[in-house]
């Protein structure tokens, strides 16, 4: 195994994942898509980490705007996250019965909250490959994905640009085919994770690897350097991702929790508190597998028999819902995504978070050091 860390003391930052991205620290708050702002982009890469914005639902001009606003705020690196898989095989076809049948279990909330019933609309898709064509005019610091390998084509731009390319990987497969595709950098993320599992090899809920046992076996399977995702909020976890072979930790739920993060109050306040312990896994939000906080909308989606439309198309009925719940202040029937670590979560400031998560894992790196090289050289 290639060695994680620089063997000097208090040179825990140096790894490859610091050295390709140019950041200070191997730092990465995740991809938003949904709930990233420019703001708390810009926070972490300014403090020296790798901010990074989730675009996966904005047109391409929306996009365009988003970077010259992260470049206004910082002149670090930062990462714009798209989706190469954006939808589901049936979102084409998908029809008004489907239609029907699925809005029947939100049916009653949407007119208990004084809504009225939306109507079927035909798919209108929002394509990848424009998505990643203003990423690479832009020529962003660094592309990052999530549920699958971009074409040949574009990776080959990202090279010859000098854009760092991360990819999201759920298996040791999913890892060596993007190192085969030549991706810079893979995030492995367990199924402790916030947000939607990327899986895109094997059906996601075929590929429920925690943390813990995926990142050894991702960072033995390929040379690239890896990074951890998934469960990591605060030093305890970044030290343990780093003996476990990550060269760098990617965290999205504790960076929710902060003011600058997109989510909403009533989202902040669940996850700063003990609503936080549970968290499940379901396909009723958006039709793709993803964690949230356990809530009574989660429950409902998550029983036998509920028909759920294939991704988008669940996401944007489910949103009919969420968007007067959120008016209405009922978080029971919203969508708080969050990781199982969610309720370690205590910072509700960006740059709180990282200055004492440096501060914590500088004091202890050192002897994880040694015992790697330790462990390299028997
Ligand atoms: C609300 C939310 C949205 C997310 N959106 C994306 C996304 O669009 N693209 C992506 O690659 N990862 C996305 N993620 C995953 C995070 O970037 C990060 O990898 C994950 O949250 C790490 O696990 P943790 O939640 O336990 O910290 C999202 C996570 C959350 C909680």
């Amino acid at each position: 195994m290639e060695q994680a860390l620089t063997s000097s003391p208090s040179q825990w930052k140096k790894t490859r994942v610091s050295s390709s991205l140019g950041i200070e620290f191997p730092i990465i708050q995740g991809p938003l898509g949904g709930l990233s702002t420019q703001q708390l982009t810009a926070t972490v890469s300014n403090f020296g980490g790798l901010g990074s914005f989730g675009a996966h639902g904005l047109a391409p001009s929306a996009i365009k705007d988003v970077i010259a606003e992260i470049r206004a705020l910082t002149t670090k690196p930062f990462a714009m996250n798209l989706w190469v898989s954006m939808e589901d095989e049936g979102a084409f076809t998908s029809g008004s019965e489907a239609f029907a049948r699925s809005l029947r279990p939100i049916a009653g909330h949407i007119q208990a909250l004084g809504g009225t019933l939306p109507t079927y609309k035909p798919y209108a898709p929002i394509k990848f490959e424009d998505q990643a064509r203003v990423l690479l005019d832009a020529k962003v610091p660094v592309f990052s994905f999530i549920a699958g390998v971009p074409p040949k084509e574009i990776l080959d731009e990202c090279r010859a640009q000098g854009i760092v390319t991360m990819g999201t990987v759920t298996t040791p497969d999913e890892a060596i085919a993007l190192e085969q595709a030549g991706v810079n950098v893979i995030v492995a993320s367990g199924f402790e994770a916030g947000g939607h599992r990327g899986s895109f090899l094997r059906s996601s809920e075929d590929s429920l690897t925690g943390t813990f046992s995926l990142v050894p076996q991702v960072a033995d399977a390929v040379s690239v350097p890896v990074v951890a995702a998934g469960g990591i909020a605060d030093a305890r976890g970044v030290v343990a991702a780093f003996a476990l072979g990550a060269e760098g930790v990617q965290m999205g739920t504790v960076f929710l929790a902060s003011e600058e993060s997109g989510a909403n109050m009533h989202h902040r306040k669940a996850l700063l508190s003990g609503d936080a312990r549970r968290t499940t896994l379901t396909r009723g939000f958006t039709g793709r597998l993803a964690r949230g906080i356990h809530n009574q909308l989660i429950e409902e989606l998550n029983r036998p028999g509920v028909d759920i439309l294939p991704y988008p198309l669940q996401r944007a009925l489910v949103k009919n819902v969420v968007t007067l719940a959120e008016k209405a202040a009922k978080p029971e029937l919203m969508q708080l995504w969050a990781g199982q670590s969610a309720n370690l979560s205590r910072q509700t400031d960006a740059k709180m978070l990282l200055q004492t998560l440096v501060t914590e894992v500088s004091g202890v790196a050192d002897s994880v050091v040694r015992w790697n090289s330790e462990r390299d050289d028997r």
